[in-house]
């Protein structure tokens, strides 16, 4: 049976699965429900093998196709965390998690590689293997890290890596990724002034850090302006700032925090340097102390050109020549598959979900219509890389 076919056979349950992860989200590497209920479907699908607490609560199976001996191991990934925001959807499956929800979509991630799992255990028409891997804390901390750390990639064998990620706004079904670096490694920054307080009626016996703040936050957007190449990508953000508490005192303490987004080792670096130098800078002309600490977070995520390739020959399969686009252009969010991508070749692509509320929103819910779409992008995938030599595939029919 094609492969369309049978997931619009296997909808409804995916639906179910996916609903009740919605009910009960998880945050961070707490996904012990969720985990557990992965875990439980990958063994009743019959998968070869299923090893949890990886990661510590990343999940993994794996599935031999029916030629495994000649074949490579493909890994597909899904990510599995929720986010630290109450929903606003009115579902009625919405999360009984107060103050957690599903606002990323991971639940529909999650969803769709169960769905190809069951297929792809049930058919198994391909060479050697694919490996489902199932990830916590992608929105924060990077499960996807620890899982490579930990040798997912050696431990399977796993030789290239696939994940797709909803977007809203985007018409339902239609896929778009480009070759090449796709997001953008993100940073944060936070730094820390300490001055002097006191009556704000008697500045002079002060050392403003309130002043000093405005400069710092100031200065560090000709980082932007000034340092760097017009066309290398960069954004430099300054998202809170924290001072004072009335209006006739003069704090003693301020506070900046940030992201910076870049896609080059060589921009980021800059980036590093010149709001030290800034820092450093305005503590001398403010006389106060400043202090930055810059936390290097995600990696930029690069597709490799060549899987990317064909990952949009299977995306064209599955939903038609005009529902891809395979040079979409990069983006300034990130993804912690970037990991994945450092540690092997592969290829992430975007799902479009049709209207919808953007990605972190309280009003956000996966659209449930398009995990048959996600679902026989990965199952079909499988079967176009590793394809049984001819007759195999009729022997076993
Ligand atoms: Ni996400």
């Amino acid at each position: 049976m094609p492969v369309k076919n049978r997931f619009a056979e296997l909808q409804a349950e995916i639906t179910a699965w996916r609903r009740d992860l919605h009910e009960n989200p998880e945050i961070l590497f707490e996904t012990h429900r969720t985990s557990a209920l992965v875990e439980e479907k990958l063994k009743e699908f019959g998968c070869d093998e299923v090893v949890s607490g990886i990661g510590r609560t990343g999940v993994v199976g794996v599935i031999k196709g029916k030629s495994d001996t000649a074949g490579k191991v493909i890994g597909l990934r899904a990510d599995m965390d929720a986010l630290p925001i109450p929903e606003e959807t009115g579902a009625e499956y919405a999360s009984n998690h107060a103050g957690n929800m599903h606002a990323c979509g991971h639940d529909g991630h999650t969803a769709m590689l169960l769905g190809a799992a069951k297929y792809l255990a049930e058919t198994r028409n391909f060479r050697g293997r694919v490996a489902l891997i199932f990830q916590p804390a992608e929105e924060a901390i990077g499960g996807a890290r620890i899982m490579v750390e930990e040798g997912i990639m050696e431990r399977f064998g796993i030789s290239e890596v696939y994940a797709l990620h909803n977007a809203p706004g985007q018409p339902e079904g239609k896929f778009l990724t480009t070759p090449g670096p796709l997001m953008a490694a993100v940073d944060t920054f936070h730094i820390h002034i300490k001055g002097q307080g006191g009556h704000a009626a008697m500045p002079h016996e002060t050392r403003d850090p309130v002043m000093a703040a405005c400069g710092i936050a100031q200065a560090i957007q000709t980082i932007v302006s000034r340092n760097h190449y017009a066309l290398d990508d960069l954004v430099v953000s300054v998202t809170q700032i924290h001072t004072g508490s009335a209006d006739n005192v003069i704090p003693d303490t301020a506070y900046i925090n940030g992201t910076v987004r870049t896609f080059d080792k060589g921009v980021q670096a800059m980036v590093i340097r010149r709001m030290q130098a800034i820092v450093d800078g305005h503590a001398a002309s403010y006389d106060v102390e400043a202090e930055l600490d810059y936390e290097v977070g995600y990696p930029a995520t690069v597709n490799d050109p060549d899987k990317t390739t064909f990952a949009a020959e299977v995306a064209r399969e599955v939903a038609g020549e005009n529902r891809v686009l395979a040079e979409a252009g990069r983006e300034m969010g990130a993804e912690d598959f970037s990991y994945m991508l450092e540690a092997r070749p592969g290829a992430y692509l975007f799902l479009g979900q049709g209207d919808s509320a953007g990605l972190h929103h309280p009003d956000y819910d996966f659209n449930d219509e398009v995990a048959p779409v996600g679902a026989s992008f990965f199952a079909r995938l499988v079967e176009k890389a590793q394809p049984l030599r001819q007759g195999a595939e009729m022997e076993q029919a």
